[in-house]
């Protein structure tokens, strides 16, 4: 069984291909109600072989959102199969692998192998962040399939040991960077749209989190963000601003 959650299609397009090459079903999709309230959400691993759990990488950790998610969610059979981590990154994912295990654990869930693949960058909000050139997008597209591939065959096979990219300073991105972003860098506050907005509500109907609804045609942030950033990087305008942080900055979604 695969779960997961993609805010710009890279994790998605991930959960797909692992799918068809594990003999999977249809991946779960973590969104709306069961992402935002997951003690309302009832899964099942019943009669599954193992539960893979495909999401992007977040300030070299798990998605706030995807550690409430695997805390909190009922999930029977849970604790009869294996848990797999794959993470999506622009680069690195620090020590994210340890942080999901501690999460799998205290859930008294088995955790196997962790994997990560690099993809394009999605990240823009902070100076210095930007999607990455054209050239190298398409070069990171052109490898993941190879390192997909290569999870697929040690997930079938049952290889022990991570596949991952930590990057340098690992732990102090994870222990230090981490609970700081995820305290003071991830307000949907500085979210507005622009002059360029013709109101066509493609932010508020894709938002993962059902967070934006549209008043008086102009989209509005509520509180309980995610930060995927998917409205940003999907908006057919270009509208969507984040506070100054995005001022001159690229967009890109993986359809
Ligand atoms: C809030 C946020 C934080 C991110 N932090 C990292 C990071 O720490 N390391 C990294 O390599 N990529 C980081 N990225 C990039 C994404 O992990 C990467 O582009 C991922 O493949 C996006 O997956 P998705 O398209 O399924 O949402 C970040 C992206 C966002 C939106
Ligand atoms: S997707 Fe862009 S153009 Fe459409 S309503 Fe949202 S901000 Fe406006
Ligand atoms: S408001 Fe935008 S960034 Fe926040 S969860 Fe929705 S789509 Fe993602």
């Amino acid at each position: 069984m695969i779960v997961f959650f993609s805010g710009t299609g890279n994790s998605h397009f991930v959960a797909d291909r692992l799918a068809e090459l594990l003999s999977e079903k249809c991946p779960t999709e973590l969104r709306g109600e069961m992402l935002y309230d997951p003690m309302k959400c009832r899964l099942s691993a019943i009669g599954e072989k193992r539960i893979i759990w495909v999401f992007p990488t977040y300030s070299w950790g798990v998605p706030p959102v995807i550690s409430r998610f695997i805390s909190e969610v009922n999930f029977t059979g849970a604790q009869a199969v294996t848990h797999i981590m794959v993470t999506t990154c622009g680069d690195d994912i620090g020590q994210a692998a340890s942080q999901w295990r501690k999460l799998i654990g205290r859930r008294k869930w088995i955790s196997g192998a962790a994997y990560s693949v690099t993809m394009p960058n999605t990240y823009v909000l902070m100076s210095g962040f930007d999607v990455d050139s054209p050239e190298l997008a398409d070069s990171k597209l052109e490898h993941a399939p190879e390192r997909i591939d290569e999870i697929a065959e040690r997930i079938k096979n049952n290889i022990e040991g991570d596949l991952v990219t930590k990057g340098a300073w690992p732990r102090l991105k994870t222990s230090i960077i981490y609970p700081y972003f995820k305290k003071f860098c991830m307000s949907p506050k500085p979210f507005k749209s622009n002059g360029r907005c013709i109101g066509c509500g493609t932010c508020s109907r894709s938002c993962p989190m059902d967070n934006i609804t549209m008043e008086e045609g102009r989209p509005k942030w509520h509180d309980r963000c995610a930060l995927c950033l998917r409205c940003y990087h999907i908006c057919p305008c270009d509208a969507i601003e984040y506070g100054k942080a995005t001022k001159d900055k690229g967009q890109y979604f993986l359809k």
